[in-house]
C-alpha cells in the first residue's frame, strides 16, 4: 500500500511495512542492533499494539486510520550538545506538510516538538538518540501522525480530517511528510540551522502571550520566548527569564 517515494534521494528508500507490531521506535531499534539498515529506513505500521509517547507516555492511534511510522537517521554530523537540532529539523519538515495542507496560520509547534492545527495535537514525534563519545550514532524519529480518524479521547487532539473536513490517502500524505523531511535534514546537515532556529521559532506556540505554567514549585504565569541552543524553552515571569528542560515545566493552558 505505501510506495517508495519518487522524490526523495534516501529517506524511505527502504520502506519496510508490517501489519502491526509493537512500536516501529521498537522495532526499528531491534532491526538496526541487528542488521545493517540503510539511513533513511522507514517502517511503518497500520497497528501499533504499545505505541510510545513522549515523558513515558502510550500514544494510541486507531488502526488503519493514521500514519504511525520510524524513521532510521545516522546524523553523525551533530554533536550531542546539538541533539536538539534534529528536533528542529523534524518539526520543521511536519510543520512544512501541515501548512501546505491548512495554511501558515492554522500550524504550530509545541515545544519541544509537538504539531498543532487550530491549537489541537495532530502529530506526535519521540525522537530517540544514542549517543557514542560526542556524537549522536543513530537517531529513530518515531512519528505519529493523526490523518483519518475522527474521535479521540482528548479534548486537545485531533486530525487532518476533521481539520480539514476530507479524508486523505495515507500513502500520499506519507509522501510528502518524507520529502518534507529530507529537506529540512539536508538543510541541518548542511549547517543552516540558525535559519532553521528562527523558524522553529516563528511557529511557536503561545509565543509572546501570557499563559499558565507549572513547574516543582507550583503554578505561574510566564510567556514564552523561544528555545535555547541546548532546546531548553525560554520562559520569561514575573522574576526575569528561566530555561526549562522537557521534564521541568508542564503547559496549563
Ligand atoms: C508524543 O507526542 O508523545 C510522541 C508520540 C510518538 C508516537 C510515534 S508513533 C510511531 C513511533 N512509534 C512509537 O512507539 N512512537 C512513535
Amino acid at each position: 500500500m505505501y510506495k517508495i517515494p519518487a522524490n526523495t534521494v534516501f529517506i524511505g528508500k527502504n520502506l519496510i511495512s508490517v501489519p502491526e507490531c509493537h512500536s516501529t521506535n521498537v522495532l526499528a531499534a531491534q532491526m538496526s542492533a541487528k542488521a545493517d539498515v540503510p539511513e533513511g529506513t522507514i517502517i511503518i505500521t497500520d497497528h501499533q499494539t504499545a505505541g510510545k509517547g513522549q515523558r513515558g507516555n502510550v500514544w494510541v492511534s486507531e488502526q488503519h486510520m493514521n500514519l504511525t511510522f520510524s524513521l532510521v537517521l545516522r546524523p553523525h554530523f551533530l554533536r550531542a550538545q546539538d541533539q536538539f537540532q534534529l528536533n528542529i529539523a523534524i518539526a520543521l519538515g511536519l510543520a512544512d506538510v501541515l501548512t501546505r495542507l491548512v495554511g501558515e496560520s492554522a500550524v504550530r509547534i509545541k515545544w519541544p516538538n509537538d504539531l498543532l492545527i487550530n491549537n489541537k495535537k495532530v502529530c506526535g514525534v519521540l525522537i530517540e538518540n544514542q549517543i557514542k563519545g560526542a556524537v549522536i550514532v543513530q537517531s529513530i524519529v518515531g512519528i505519529g501522525l493523526n490523518v483519518n480518524q475522527q474521535t479521540f479521547s482528548f479534548a486537545q487532539a485531533s486530525s487532518l480530517a476533521n481539520e480539514l473536513q476530507t479524508q486523505l490517502d495515507l500513502a500520499d500524505v506519507l509522501n510528502k511528510l518524507l520529502e518534507k523531511l529530507e529537506v529540512r535534514y539536508l538543510q541541518l546537515r548542511a549547517g543552516h540551522i540558525a535559519e532553521m532556529h528562527a523558524a522553529y521559532t516563528q511557529q511557536l506556540y503561545q509565543r509572546h502571550e501570557a499563559h499558565q505554567f507549572a513547574n516543582d514549585e507550583g503554578s505561574f504565569v510566564g510567556t514564552i520566548d523561544g528555545v535555547d541552543d541546548a532546546g531548553r524553552l525560554r520562559i520569561t515571569r514575573a522574576d526575569g527569564e528561566q530555561l526549562f528542560s522537557i521534564k521541568e515545566v508542564r503547559y496549563l493552558d
